[in-house]
């Protein structure tokens, strides 16, 4: 297992591309069991989870080319079973289950299991699918779905808003006889993605990036290519690592609109943002000042970037607030930011952080993706040598972080441990 050595206290300066969206290309990923011909993607990023996405897909029995940046998936389903061992390594193999029973009208895939970030339920990604007709049986740890003439549409008013199910059942639905409607849908730009990428291989979306998408159902979907969207998430912790190291960053091939939360609260903690088309620039002459947030479905402000904030907080002027609405157990990185003698109390789903001018090296461990991220982050932020291992988390989402990091200044070291 690698670990991260950083010798911190350097203001980060210069400009990175920001690389293809995880979470976008995991379900455009998954979109591929239902269409005919060949769906040809671009801009997918290199990461553990869409290598784990990419196993899945050549189990059931697809093909997959992948050049430089092209990756092309192509055939036949073969083996209508997602099992535990691929589905436990990440929890977005859940998204199969639509593509699936759609276009198959039959399928096995994993619980999940236990999640880092809360319990994860996924019941309503299976709910949804009874919605639209599915015979739903859960036994040995699987979710057995069939159904016998199809999907039939049918109007699927979310209790909750789940970017998951929301995108399962626009995908099953795109095969369903007649008219989904999903109301109380999830907003997210990934969604949004994801639709217009079904709608190139002949779905009939609308409404994709509201409340409310309308998706009637067609026959067969055929091919298409599709160029994955920014990672607003990767874009969004180097804007912070630029306020929390008083640094000066642009940001390249990015939709900056997707960010406006971030921006926002940044702009009201100090730093200065300009944008561009497709670009934003982020500097920082001074330290933070303190500013409340709560975590929000988009439009509101992202629960994977709430960690990255918390260090930002944590070295800021004042005492904050930082409520996390989406997870129940998202508070993870707060043990290790103490550790860097940060002072912050949790208060149930709340965080108090009373900002520090200076936090201290310590070794420190990574326990989720977003929380690895904010370590790194405030190991930047603090002058001396801070250690943090078990960083596997961070490949799962980070594509090339210690070159990018590194060509604007910063002095990361992968080691083994
Ligand atoms: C996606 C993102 C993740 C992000 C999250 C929220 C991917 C691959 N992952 O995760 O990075 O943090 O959105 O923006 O895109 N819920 C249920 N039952 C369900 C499904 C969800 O109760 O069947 C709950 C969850 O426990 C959570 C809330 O709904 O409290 C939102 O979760 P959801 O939007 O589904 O997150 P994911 O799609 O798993």
């Amino acid at each position: 297992m690698d670990k991260l050595v950083i010798d911190g206290g350097q203001k980060l300066s210069g400009s990175i591309k920001i690389s293809g969206a995880k979470n976008a290309a995991l379900p455009l990923l998954a979109s591929g069991l239902m269409c005919s011909r060949t769906l040809q993607l671009s801009n997918v990023p290199e990461l553990a989870d869409t290598v784990s996405m990419i196993a899945l897909l050549e189990h059931l029995g697809v093909q997959i080319a992948r050049t430089e940046n092209k990756l092309q998936i192509t055939g036949e389903v073969k083996i209508l079973d997602a099992p535990y061992e691929q589905v436990r390594k990440m929890r977005a193999s859940i998204l199969v289950l639509g593509p699936l029973l759609a276009r198959y009208g039959s399928v096995k895939v994993s619980l999940p299991g236990g999640c880092a970030i809360g319990t994860r339920p996924v019941d309503l990604h299976i709910w949804a699918m009874q919605q639209l007709g599915a015979i739903v049986e859960l036994a040995d740890g699987y979710i057995k779905a069939r159904c016998k003439n199809g999907l039939v549409g049918n109007k699927i008013v979310f209790p909750v808003v789940s970017v998951g199910a929301t995108e399962n059942t626009m995908m099953a639905a795109s095969l369903a006889k007649g008219r989904t409607q999903i109301i109380n849908a999830a907003r997210e730009p990934e969604i949004i993605d994801l639709g217009n990428c079904l709608n190139a291989m002949g779905a009939e979306i609308t409404g994709h990036g509201t409340d409310n998408i309308i998706i009637d159902g067609v026959d067969t979907l055929s091919g298409a290519s599709h160029s994955v969207i920014a990672d607003r998430i990767e874009a969004g912790t180097f804007a912070i690592g630029a306020a929390v190291t008083q640094g000066d960053i642009t940001l390249r091939d990015i939709n900056p609109v997707y960010l406006n939360a971030l921006f926002a609260v940044l702009e009201q903690t100090g730093a200065t943002i300009q944008i561009g088309d497709d670009w934003a620039r982020i500097s920082s002459n001074a330290r933070a000042k303190s500013v409340d947030i709560a975590t929000q479905p988009y439009p509101g402000f992202p629960t994977d970037l709430q960690a990255q904030y918390m260090c930002l907080m944590a070295t800021a002027d004042g005492s904050s607030k930082i409520t996390e609405t989406i997870f129940e157990n998202r508070f993870m990185h707060v043990p290790e930011l103490i550790r860097m003698s940060a002072d912050i109390q949790i208060d149930g789903r709340s965080c108090i952080v009373h900002g520090k001018s200076d936090l201290k090296p310590a070794p420190v461990m990574a326990t989720d993706l977003r929380a690895s991220v904010c370590l790194v982050l405030a190991a930047l932020a603090t002058a001396g040598t801070t250690t943090i291992s078990r960083i596997y988390h961070l490949d799962r989402g980070y594509a090339n972080l210690e070159e990018k990091l590194n060509n604007c200044g910063a002095r990361i070291q992968r080691q083994a441990e």
